[in-house]
């Protein structure tokens, strides 16, 4: 795939991206496999919505992550595993053994009744198995929902019976730290709220005692040596399922946002090559986990469609030490790193001196990605891991964009530090005013919306395609709303400040204020409750939880601690509100609307002016909520 070189190069292509939209994408999809190629290009209306890419066409992803690479590159190394803990060996798989392993996981999947249309649900540590289990699933066209390995079983249950999932994939133990969680036990605490799940696929990650259901459970090893390693790639059809995964929003439960094939496929390569300017021979490493958009999208399938070597780091940022990120760049020689602001931030806070025997010297590149990058933060990242020899390309992008829509390219985009800067080829922004009509001119602010399809965009809502219209195309007529605000400044580069919807964003983590509520209510003392989020040091923002309870209560500590222990156990553990104030009473308009404005102004702490009370029904409220307020800087 040629890539862009220079910042002429970039404004040439966007130019042609917009002018000839499916000129430029076919040209691009012509550097992939196609079993059939396409009859158009693109059919849309944000109406319906209705979006297609590449109608007509069949291929395979796993095919072209895998296969197409054989006769190149069969002994070079695909995936490199690096273990929670580093004493123990890491492991490698070269494009010839993954080819192996996702063929013999294919016909086991076969051998199990899933055919072409069948929903997996992956719930997996960070193991080879993973990305092994999903380029199977995509050999066949089963649909993946990857759960992240950190859900809850209730979340876990909740997911797999949205999607109606058949076969679920999972482990003895997921490691958090030094920890050891009983992965299979959530798994079967789940099942006793699912009955389509027909089969348990376990892999024994760490040989922990587990209890395995008669009929039920298999483990992995064993259906894996029975199983033949030939296993042709079917054909796909462009618009057929690829996989689902769950995020929050605004309201309701979370939505299984649906990706489709080939458009994804397409958008993924190639953004992959350009954002982080991928040479050939490079070593890639992403630490999001496979439960999250990004390790799909960056972590396994863009790079092995780039034929690079990725990296699949089981751990976490601060075990054994907070210097295990840049041990793992100096061990593995890694040249392009792709990473959180919330774990740089992390870092930082703990100093610099960790560096002094660390070889970063192999990094070329560096990227954030998954909340707003602060000034502080990119500054250190660029000095101390990249030693001001790295560009730093700030991505901006969602679950629902399947890749990424806004960053500078490696190399060729004069950086601004945390601006995600501008948009990629094919991607057409539009900031709206309140009244609904598209911002004109620089140096403006506003909510960030699409107005023009991109071949990776979500397709719909799983199951729920009237959800994924009033969710992303009501807000305003013909445009795809995100739910972030967003600034173009004088220069015309585009900085993201934030969700202006319900939706937090906790050490990356997206969570809905509406499902910690529900959570929150579930406690039996409690009444209502209301939360928001605030500026958090190292976790890009904080849980603040106003509840009102049914009873006096001389403390409530022990009340405090129940609720975040319920809301653990109902969401995820990383879900824990930071802070939870009891009220009398929430600021409620006549409506009956809980004005949460004011309730975000007295978890920042920006009190000296809450803006007009006077719709409320009891202003007084405020005082006292105010009176009761939690520190939170
Ligand atoms: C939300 C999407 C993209 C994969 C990981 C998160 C925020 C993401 C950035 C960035 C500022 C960012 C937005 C977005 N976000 N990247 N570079 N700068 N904000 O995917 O869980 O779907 O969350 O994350 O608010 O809407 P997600």
């Amino acid at each position: 795939m040629k890539s862009i070189e220079t910042f002429e190069e970039y404004k040439t292509a966007y130019q042609k991206s917009i002018d000839q939209p499916e000129e430029f994408w076919a040209e691009v999809a012509e550097d992939f496999t196609w079993q059939k190629k396409w009859d158009n290009v693109l059919k849309w209306d944000f109406d319906g919505p209705n979006v297609s890419w590449f109608d007509g066409a069949q291929v395979n992803l796993s095919e072209n992550c895998i296969d197409r690479h054989l006769g190149t590159r069969a002994n070079q190394v695909a995936i490199i595993w690096e273990p929670n803990d580093p004493n123990e060996p890491f492991k490698t798989l070269t494009y010839a053994q993954l080819h192996d392993q996702v063929c013999r996981f294919a016909n086991v999947l076969k051998n199990l009744g899933v055919k072409k249309g069948d929903r997996v649900c992956i719930y997996l540590p960070m193991i080879l198995e993973g990305a092994i289990a999903m380029l199977a699933c995509a050999r066949i066209g089963a649909v993946h929902s990857v759960v992240f390995a950190g859900f809850s079983a209730q979340s876990l249950s909740d997911r797999i019976n949205d999607a109606e999932c058949t076969l679920l994939l999972t482990a003895d133990i997921v490691y958090r730290g030094d920890k050891k969680i009983e992965l299979k036990k959530i798994v079967d605490e789940a099942l006793l709220k699912t009955r389509c799940i027909k089969n348990v696929v376990v892999y024994n990650h760490r040989n922990s005692p587990i209890n395995m259901q008669q009929g039920r459970d298999l483990w992995w090893s064993k259906l894996m040596a029975d199983a033949s390693n030939i296993c042709p790639a079917v054909p796909i059809e462009a618009e057929d399922p690829l996989f689902i995964l769950y995020t929050s929003g605004s309201t309701g439960k979370p939505k299984g946002v649906l990706h489709t094939t080939a458009g994804y496929m397409v958008y993924i390569g190639y953004t992959f090559k350009n954002v982080f300017n991928y040479q050939d021979g490079e070593v890639f490493c992403c630490t999001a986990d496979i439960g999250w958009v990004t390790g799909h999208s960056y972590l396994v399938y863009a790079p092995l469609l780039n034929g690079a070597t990725t990296i699949m780091f089981e751990g976490v940022p601060t075990f054994p030490d907070h210097g295990r990120f840049w041990d793992l760049i100096d061990k593995h020689k890694v040249n392009i790193f792709y990473t959180a602001p919330t774990a740089i931030r992390s870092l930082q806070a703990k100093g610099s001196d960790i560096f002094a025997n660390k070889n970063l010297s192999s990094l070329r590149v560096l990227g954030s990605v998954g909340e707003p990058i602060n000034e502080e933060a990119w500054h250190w990242y660029h000095e101390n891991v990249g030693k001001k020899n790295c560009d730093i390309v700030d991505t901006w992008w969602q679950t629902e964009t399947g890749g990424i829509l806004i960053s500078p390219i490696a190399n060729v985009t004069p950086m601004k530090p945390a601006f995600a800067s501008f948009p990629l080829p094919g991607v057409q922004l539009a900031l709206m005013d309140d009244k609904g009509n598209e911002i004109q001119g620089n140096d403006v602010e506003g909510n960030l919306c699409l107005k023009f399809p991109w071949p990776g965009m979500a397709r719909s809502v799983y199951g729920d395609h009237p959800r994924f219209k009033t969710t992303y195309f009501s807000t305003y007529k013909g445009y795809y709303f995100t739910g972030d605000g967003c600034k173009r400044d004088s220069d015309g580069y585009y900085r993201i400040t934030g969700r202006v919807d319900d939706v937090i964003n906790v050490s990356g983590h997206r969570i809905g204020t509406g499902e910690l509520e529900d959570a929150i209510d579930e406690h039996g003392y409690v009444i209502e409750s209301a939360v928001v989020g605030y500026p958090h040091d190292i976790k890009g923002q904080g849980i603040y939880a106003f509840v009102i309870c049914d009873r006096h209560l001389d403390s409530h500590e022990q009340l405090q601690k129940e609720i975040r222990e319920h809301v653990a156990k109902v969401v995820g553990p990383f879900a824990r509100p930071d802070k939870i104030q009891i009220v009398p009473a929430l600021p409620k308009t006549r409506s009956g609307k809980i004005m949460r404005r004011i309730l975000r102004k007295i978890a920042e702490n920006d009190i000296s002016n809450l803006g007009d009370t006077t719709t409320l029904i009891d202003p007084s409220v405020v005082d006292k909520i105010l009176a009761g307020r939690l520190a939170t800087t």
